[in-house]
């Protein structure tokens, strides 16, 4: 039975002509358009009163889309399954690198940092006699080796779809850029003695790399869609209030991520051991020094806390990113609670976990609502 490709396949990239009557052509639900023509037979869809307007859409969502065949041949379910399979791949590694952020914030809440002092073995094994906080440490690093591995086996399935290249391939060498810099700073926040620079730009590198996997599985997900028998509708459009009430929280919250690794890695956590005055009664006693960058992070916390419900009320029409405005909307709510509770509990290292988890949380609904609304076209 000869094989039938679609032109995410391997090979040239070129959609190729189905030249068999395979199972997935004969399926009307993968078909896109009948494989007699247009006119078909009597009482074929087509002729079918009522339907030829909905033909007519089909044609020209396929026509709309890039990803689609364009030569009247079926998609073929096999290869959108599998395109399928990669984006859920990607999801999977960014979950699995999402707990490794958590692991690297109770790794440093437990003071494990340097258990392992040298880098990349430890104690000059690879396998080192442990105890619990080599243990942490350890599993820290064999969990970060197997997300890398993870990474370039979903990235070699991916290119070797000739037609997801192009797709792809921009995504995949920035998120490869921030993995490979995320190893680097990963090795000089051990050498360097957990230097503040290192384990803050470590965790915003970290941060982006889980994003990057998020953005990359979710725009298979829509190549797979596009290609499907379903195509996705165009991205619907945003006015330029709604983009830039997204794009500044998206902002804010960088900033946000940024001093809250300055604070702990500055050992700042408790230089405002009160709330929700810092000290002494005083709401800003210091803009300098530790305490300064505690106040600076409860101040950027609240203002994240209103962009964020400002960016959810002002994208609550767009179908797309209203969902994950609300969510950042409930997470912030939360985030604002445990950042509360972890200076009145005095630092606990279970709060301090759900704090950094809150916070990559926030980053992945955050970045995934910028990124849609950045190619949302502006109506007029
Ligand atoms: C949008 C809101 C917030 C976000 C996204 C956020 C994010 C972060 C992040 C990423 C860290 C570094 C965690 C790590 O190194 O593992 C951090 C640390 C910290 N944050 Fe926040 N934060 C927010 C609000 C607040 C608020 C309102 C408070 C207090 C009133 C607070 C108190 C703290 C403290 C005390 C630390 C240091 C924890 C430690 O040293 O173990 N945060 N925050």
């Amino acid at each position: 039975m000869p094989e039938r490709r679609c032109r995410f396949d391997r090979g040239s990239g070129t959609p190729r002509r189905n030249t068999g009557s395979t199972s997935g052509g004969d399926d009307p639900s993968h078909s896109l358009e009948s494989p007699r023509g247009p006119e078909g037979h009597p009482g074929s869809r087509a002729n079918r009163p009522g339907e030829r307007a909905n033909d007519r859409r089909t044609r020209s969502l396929v026509s709309a889309s890039p990803h689609l065949e364009q030569n009247g041949n079926a998609p073929d379910p096999g290869s959108v399954l599998g395109i399928r399979r990669l984006a859920l791949g990607f999801l999977g590694l960014a979950g699995v690198t999402y707990a490794l952020i958590v692991l690297g914030a109770l790794v440093r809440a437990h003071g494990a940092g340097l258990s392992c002092p040298d880098w990349p073995l430890c104690f000059g094994k690879v396998i080192p006699a442990f105890d619990a906080r080599i243990a942490f440490e350890w599993s820290h690093r064999v969990l970060a080796g197997s997300v890398g591995l993870g990474f370039l086996t979903l990235s070699a399935l991916t290119l070797r779809k000739a037609g997801l290249r192009p797709q792809m391939g921009k995504g995949l060498l920035a998120a490869g850029l921030l993995l490979a810099l995320q190893i680097v700073l990963g090795g000089l926040t051990v050498l360097r003695l957990l230097a503040s620079w290192t384990v803050t730009t470590h965790l915003l590198t970290g941060n982006a790399f889980a994003l990057a996997l998020v953005l990359l599985g979710r725009k298979l997900w829509a190549l797979a869609d596009a290609s499907g028998p379903d195509p996705s509708p165009r991205p619907e459009p945003a006015t330029t209030s709604q983009k830039f009430a997204v794009v500044l929280a998206g902002a804010l919250l960088f900033c946000q991520i940024l001093l809250g690794g300055l604070v702990s890695s500055n050992y700042a956590g408790l230089a405002c051991p009160d709330w929700p005055t810092c000290m002494n009664g005083e709401f800003f006693p210091s803009w300098r020094g530790a305490q300064g960058l505690h106040v600076l992070h409860r101040s950027f916390g609240y203002a994240c806390f209103l962009a964020i419900f400002f960016a959810a009320w002002s994208g609550r029409n767009h179908r797309v990113v209203r969902r994950w405005l609300a969510i950042a909307a409930l997470l912030v709510s939360a985030q604002i609670v445990v950042g509360i509770t972890n200076v009145l509990l005095r630092l606990p290292v279970e709060i301090t976990g759900l704090h950094s988890a809150l916070a990559a949380g926030l980053v992945c609904c955050l970045g995934v609502a910028v990124r849609e609304i950045a190619r949302s076209p502006t109506p007029g």
